[in-house]
């Protein structure tokens, strides 16, 4: 399996597997902030937006890619001000047919390695208790802080063999 990151070309030339990606994580199940019934172009124009913010530098996108295809996708958001020292890990998406193999562990792991490279040693998370991406970022280390359903960890450096 290959993580990219994507930059803002990258994510408008993938929008349509991007898109579809969403459309198959999303399923039947939590609507993850999204509006039930979502329809292929409101996928679309949800990346159209992401990959202006990834433009401006507000965003970070990640893509696990498998035999050819996109099978996952994950994004870090990063604010200014008092949260230029954090990011915030957002829509873990993993294709149903490829679940429970690691690929979202693995895209949270390369945020992490994003969000170092820019300064940013706290991550937070937003998972619904008991959506799987709950157990999943409480795996990597992440703890309840504030509202329900909020996670945070602090990044420490590698350690150096
Ligand atoms: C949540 C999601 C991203 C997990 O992706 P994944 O690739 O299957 O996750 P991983 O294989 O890396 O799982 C790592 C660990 O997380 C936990 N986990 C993952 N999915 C789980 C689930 N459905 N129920 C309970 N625990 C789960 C397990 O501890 C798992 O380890 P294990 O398989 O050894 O038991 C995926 O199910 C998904 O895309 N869901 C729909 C979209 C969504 O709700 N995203 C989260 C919004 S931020």
């Amino acid at each position: 399996m290959k993580i990219l990151t994507l930059d803002a070309v990258a994510c408008a030339a993938a929008r349509d597997w991007l898109a579809e990606l969403l459309l198959d994580a999303l399923g039947d199940g939590p609507a993850l902030g999204f509006f039930p019934g979502l329809s292929i172009d409101g996928a679309r124009r949800y990346w159209r937006d992401i990959e202006t913010s990834v433009a401006h530098g507000r965003r970070v996108v990640v893509a696990a890619i498998q035999d050819g295809m996109l099978v996952g996708s994950s994004q870090l958001v990063l604010r200014d001000g008092i949260d230029a020292d954090s990011a915030e890990l957002r829509a873990i998406l993993v294709r149903r047919s490829a679940r429970r193999r690691g690929i979202g562990s693995v895209l949270v792991r390369a945020l992490e390695a994003e969000a170092r490279l820019l300064g940013r040693d706290r991550v937070y998370a937003e998972a619904d208790p008991g959506s799987g991406a709950d157990e999943l970022v409480r795996d990597l280390g992440y703890a309840p802080e504030g509202a329900e359903g909020h996670l945070a960890k602090t990044l420490r450096m590698p350690e150096v063999a």
